[in-house]
């Protein structure tokens, strides 16, 4: 079995104000095994958020187990849970406002979060570009918050998120604000990450086609975890077409066609082929000729 990246056990948040309590979570239990996506559903106030804050370190559990990487999030020092918030987790918060800093440029604001992991300044502005370049932003590194759409400043708060090398990617609705065309470009994103850099995401989402895409899916209510799908591995993969159009195809795919190194695509309605360019015949379909 995987290494169990996220523990937590019987894990108990209560929020006290002069005259109430909250219960936020109430003996919550959650495994993440390293290099899985997970969502997070449940109505609203369930305690996702809650949960999302406890393992970015944000907040402390009142109760309970809760351990990243090995790290008990219950008892860090403060000077502990400043190393764990800026080497261990990244974290991309539902308003795309919160996650970059409006008057800096894209790459001051990927670089910040490795002026403070202490990163030695001849590889920063490498690492923010390479980064800013992974999440199809290369072009963009300086532009302010203000001059990029949704999808680019959610693109941007994962570059961001990603910039202190984290184990753990912490998204709380990270496709909230976005319509779908512009969601699913960012779960792409997430996916080819998480192929990449075997990086363990969790994500709150309250929609289906954003749950459905991860690995499992973990329902949680009144501040427990309540049910969990784990969705079933899809025949097909997806793959990262950048803005000049180059995709790379998996392996596997390229060893079952064998494409020698060229190919014919073409148009066919709302979507497109791709023939290896000396084939004349497959699966009963006829490529078209040019
Ligand atoms: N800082 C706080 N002080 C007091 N109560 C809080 C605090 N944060 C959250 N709560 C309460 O804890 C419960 C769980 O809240 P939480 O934000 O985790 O829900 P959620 O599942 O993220 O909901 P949503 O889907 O609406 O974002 C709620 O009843 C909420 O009012
Ligand atoms: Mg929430």
């Amino acid at each position: 079995m995987a290494e169990l990246l996220v523990e937590s056990a019987n894990l108990v948040k209560i929020y006290k104000s002069a005259d109430l309590e909250v219960v936020a979570l109430q003996g919550l239990d959650l495994h993440v095994p390293r290099g899985e996506m997970l969502a997070l559903v449940g109505p609203s106030g369930a305690g996702k958020s809650t949960l999302l804050n406890i393992l970015g370190g944000l907040d402390e559990p009142s109760a309970g187990r809760c351990s990243v990487a090995g790290i008990d999030l219950s008892r860090l020092s403060g000077r502990e849970r400043i190393y764990y918030r800026r080497r261990i987790v990244g974290h991309v918060w539902q308003q795309t406002s919160r996650n970059l800093f409006s008057d800096l440029t894209l790459l001051d604001n990927v670089l910040a979060p490795m002026v403070l992991a202490g990163y030695p300044s001849s590889l920063r502005r490498k690492r923010a570009r390479r980064l800013l370049e992974l999440v199809g932003l290369g072009d963009r590194v300086g532009y302010r918050p203000d001059r990029l759409s949704g999808g680019e400043q959610q693109r941007g708060a994962l570059a961001v998120a990603l910039a202190n090398e984290p184990q753990l990617l912490l998204a709380d609705e990270p496709t909230g604000e976005l319509d779908s065309v512009t969601a699913r470009e960012v779960l792409l994103l997430l996916r080819q990450l998480n192929a990449e850099l075997n990086l363990t995401t969790v994500i709150v989402t309250h929609d289906q086609m954003v749950a459905s895409a991860m690995d499992r899916s973990v329902a949680i209510r009144d501040g427990r975890t309540s049910t969990e799908v784990v969705h079933a591995e899809e025949a097909e993969e997806t793959v990262i077409i950048d803005g000049v159009g180059r995709l790379q195809i998996p392996r596997p795919l390229l060893e079952a066609v064998p494409f020698g190194g060229r190919a014919r695509v073409h148009l066919a309605g709302d979507h497109i082929e791709l023939w290896p360019a000396g084939l004349p015949e497959r699966n009963g379909h006829t490529p078209p000729r040019q």
